[in-house]
């Protein structure tokens, strides 16, 4: 018989773990405390936007029309490890406010509350982004908490999966990370992926602090390219070099690869900034903050793109951002999510806003998260209605629909034809053409 598999936390991750291990065949318990999103999620709603997550909700979640039925819901803990033999905890880690540190409370709390109900043989499985050394201490507490002793236990497997891909990556993971202290932790974890090692995905096994390390040294790798691109756009801007051109050669040598090497406003969302910082922390505790050193200098950089894109809007609006209107288009940290944790677009918004700005934003998807965090900002429900009257229109999230638009058409609405690339995505010449000056990060003015 298949293992039964819970999934605690139904966030990003843990909403979209859930639905994919029911994709792959598997009977799934999903568990949060927060009622509202158990109660979304059991009419096979998302509670965020993510491409292709409600259609396989919709075909799993119990006492849906033509559903499989393998995919229910609860609050309950007691009912989790009734039904579960593996059991994912994938709640988040977010940043302690005004610490680097990350904070564990909801996973600590997620373990105390699940192992005391542990009365047979369970497997425990970390996915959520953790400071190396929590599995262990993790794995102590299970084996104190748990009525089923050495036979429940715990192993660490870091999930990869960026926001917009969810799903894709759920299923069709890039590599499998295992850190597991038995045979028996291996043998279910290898039988959960079957699917996927199936499919070939490499299926990597460790111990318990390297599995921990592979997700954060991950995130500070993608981290230090972004930033290393925009350090490179510092230059441009400075030596009249441009930034897009440099990247594409750079991308040639395969040994640097093209993938991360976009330079503009920089990395945001909820796990890049608050994971190399954890990090950073992390490193300090452990007696080896220097190996880290680099990453404070990947983290400004990072912060200075956001105050540079604020000074090129108040240069291209001739020296004081005072009454003018600004559109912003994009609010999200990135394309396809309605994300906008530590979004560099809706933070540089905030910043022309509060510095006398009148900033109009529009985004596809994420219109009520960024109104909920600035509900000081005016919102237009489309592209061409924020540009209405707009002395500059910042290009900030590039939505596909972004790129899209007509510069002739957009030419007609706005006050002044000034358009500041944020993403290094727009195509130039036909903004010039159209009678716009167009202005990025690390590339020549005109
Ligand atoms: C990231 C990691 O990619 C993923 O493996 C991890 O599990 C969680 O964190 P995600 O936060 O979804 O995923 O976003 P990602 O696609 O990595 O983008 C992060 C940020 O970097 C975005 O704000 C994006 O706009 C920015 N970025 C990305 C750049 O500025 N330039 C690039 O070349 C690539």
């Amino acid at each position: 018989m298949s293992p039964k598999i819970t999934v605690i936390g139904l966030g990003y991750l843990g909403a979209t773990h859930a639905a994919a291990m029911a994709e792959l065949g598997f009977d799934v318990l999903g568990l949060d405390i927060l009622p509202e999103k158990t109660d979304l999620l059991s009419r096979g709603l998302a509670p965020m936007y993510e491409p292709g997550l409600e259609d396989i909700l919709r075909r799993h979640v119990v006492g849906l029309p033509e559903s499989s039925g393998r995919l229910a819901f609860t609050t309950s803990y007691a009912e989790a490890a009734a039904f579960g033999d593996i059991h994912f905890i994938c709640v988040n880690t977010p940043q302690k406010p005004g610490e680097y540190a990350c904070d564990m409370s909801y996973v600590d709390s997620a373990v105390d509350s699940l192992a005391p109900h542990l009365d047979r043989p369970a497997l425990v499985v970390g996915k959520s982004t953790v400071p190396v050394g929590s599995a262990a201490r993790l794995a102590r507490r299970v084996a104190e908490l748990a009525p089923a002793g050495e036979e429940a236990e715990l192993a660490w497997n870091p999930e990869f999966l960026r926001e917009g891909f969810a799903v894709e990556d759920t299923l069709r993971p890039d590599r499998i990370v295992a850190g597991v202290t038995s045979e028996r932790a291996e043998a279910l974890l290898r039988e959960v992926y079957s699917t996927p090692l199936a499919g070939g995905t490499p299926f990597i096994t460790t111990d318990l602090a390297t599995a921990e390390l592979v997700k954060t040294a991950a995130n500070a790798f993608l981290s230090t390219k972004i930033s290393f691109i925009n350090a490179m756009a510092e230059i441009c801007e400075t030596a009249g070099g441009d930034v897009v051109k440099l990247a594409e050669a750079l991308g040639y040598d395969d040994r640097i690869g093209r993938k991360f090497l976009r330079a503009g406003i920089g990395f945001g969302g909820g796990c890049l900034p608050k994971d190399i910082r954890a990090f950073m922390a992390r490193a300090g505790e452990l007696g080896a903050a220097e190996a880290l050193a680099f990453l404070r200098e990947i983290d400004s950089i990072n912060m200075r793109r956001r105050v540079y894109m604020v000074e090129l809007t108040r240069e291209t609006l001739g020296g004081s951002l005072l009454g003018k209107r600004v559109a912003v288009l994009g609010a999200a940290f990135k394309p396809d999510s309605d994300d906008v944790r530590d979004s560099p677009a809706l933070n540089i918004a905030g910043q022309l806003h509060l510095q006398g700005a009148e900033v109009t934003v529009h985004d596809p998807k994420a219109m009520e998260n960024a109104k909920r965090v600035f509900p000081t900002l005016r919102y237009a429900d489309g592209a061409t209605e924020a540009a209405q009257g707009a002395h500059a229109v910042l290009h900030l999230t590039e939505w596909a629909e972004y790129g899209e638009l007509d510069p002739a058409v957009l030419g007609g609405v706005v006050g002044a034809r000034h358009i500041l690339d944020g993403r290094n995505t727009l195509d130039p010449e036909l903004w010039r053409k159209a009678g716009w000056t167009y202005r990025a990060l690390g590339r020549p003015t005109a």
